[in-house]
């Protein structure tokens, strides 16, 4: 199959909702990642998805709606009142929040769960197919499993080139990691997966809100995830990720020193340093995550694609602080990392 790339202008939209409608699967630009979009109401575009991204079958998809009208027939009983508050103040945008489902919802996109994970995407793309294709579109992050979450087309095509007919180019992702995974089907709204509305915004707007522990360390011998995403291995480079957590100037005298190490050992290190950081570095190979967690949000899944390309093999992080989106960079960094994080 060959791959196209198209500038998501009305003959695009018009044929990839065709395509979405005849049980195909398309390449959609979100606010969040890329997504690897299908008909999420039919089983076998549904099963086409695993396939294409060799995702394990008990991983659930989210489902995406472009208006509210859509919500009542993919969930079962009216949403609870912090569910409809969290909808009102943060949707369209990137927040999905877990219902129990409806019977309209195959098994197949929930990945056996009697829960479906919903959310509406404010990306003008995005909207345009759920809209021009009649459908919910059920859509994981486009990456191949296990590979770090695409925020551009092409880190997409890298991923997806000859197992999808089609991708819509809408230019770089504004927020760059996926959503906040929300369950609200208990009495206190519980984050799976942060993203882009933190828990400080969801307390504001509910009164309450937690953290599941997985969020920031491997799940423990035994422990059932409450989120089946937290089982898998994610976002891993080729490389090894180990991340230093303390003040500027403890954690880049570690990350020199393991620079220093892993050359003499004949590695090829590679430094992933907020901005202001750099000069600290010399002329040691670094990349830059940006000027604060925001920007590390939009760069750290292209920062581990190219630390793929350039074969690092020692790839040595700086940490970010974990107020607002900072707690979703480094929840992808120390999965990323499996959680090798040095205290320094
Ligand atoms: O920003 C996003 O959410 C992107 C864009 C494309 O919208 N999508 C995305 O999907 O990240 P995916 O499939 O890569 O991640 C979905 C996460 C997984 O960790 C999955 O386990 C969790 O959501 N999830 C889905 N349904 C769930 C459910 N019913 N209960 C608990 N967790 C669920
Ligand atoms: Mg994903």
């Amino acid at each position: 199959m060959n791959t196209r790339i198209l500038k998501p202008g009305a003959a695009a939209l018009t044929e990839a909702a065709a395509l979405i409608r005849a049980g195909s699967l398309v390449g959609m630009p979100t606010e969040t990642v890329y997504g690897l979009a299908a008909n999420a109401l039919d089983p076998d575009a549904v099963r086409a998805i695993y396939e294409a991204k060799g995702r394990p079958g008990d991983n659930p998809l989210i489902v995406h709606i472009a208006d509210r009208s859509q919500l009542d027939a993919l969930i079962s009983g009216a949403p609870s009142p912090a569910a409809q508050r969290l909808m009102d103040a943060c949707w369209p945008g990137p927040l999905t929040l877990i219902f129990p489902k409806s019977e309209a919802v195959p098994m197949r996109t929930t990945g056996g769960l009697d829960t479906v994970a919903v959310r509406m995407p404010s990306h003008p793309v995005a909207r345009a197919l759920i809209a021009e294709s009649g459908l919910p579109l059920a859509a994981p992050s486009g990456n191949r499993s296990g590979r770090p979450s695409p925020t551009t087309a092409a880190h997409m095509l890298e991923d997806m080139n000859g197992r999808i007919p089609l991708i819509l180019d809408g230019g770089p992702c504004g927020v760059g990691v996926e959503s906040t995974v929300l369950d609200v089907t208990g009495p206190v709204p519980r984050v799976l997966r942060p993203g882009g509305v933190s828990p400080e915004c969801v307390r504001e707007i509910c009164g309450a809100c937690e953290v599941d522990g997985a969020v920031m360390r491997p799940l423990r011998e035994g422990e059932t995830a409450r989120s089946p995403g937290m089982k898998y291995r994610h976002y891993a480079p080729s490389g090894s990720l180990t991340i230093y957590r303390g003040g500027a100037e403890a954690a880049s005298a570690a990350i020199r020193a393991a620079y220093d190490r892993a050359e003499a050992a004949g590695e090829r290190p590679l430094i992933l340093a907020l901005e202001a950081n750099l000069p600290r570095y010399g002329s040691r190979r670094t990349r830059s995550l940006g000027r604060d967690a925001g920007e590390a949000a939009q760069r750290i899944f292209a920062a581990l694609r190219e630390a793929d390309e350039l074969r690092a093999e020692a790839i040595l992080s700086e940490a970010v602080d974990t107020g607002g989106i900072g707690l979703a960079v480094m929840n992808r960094l120390g999965r990323a990392a499996a959680f090798h994080i040095e205290e320094v």
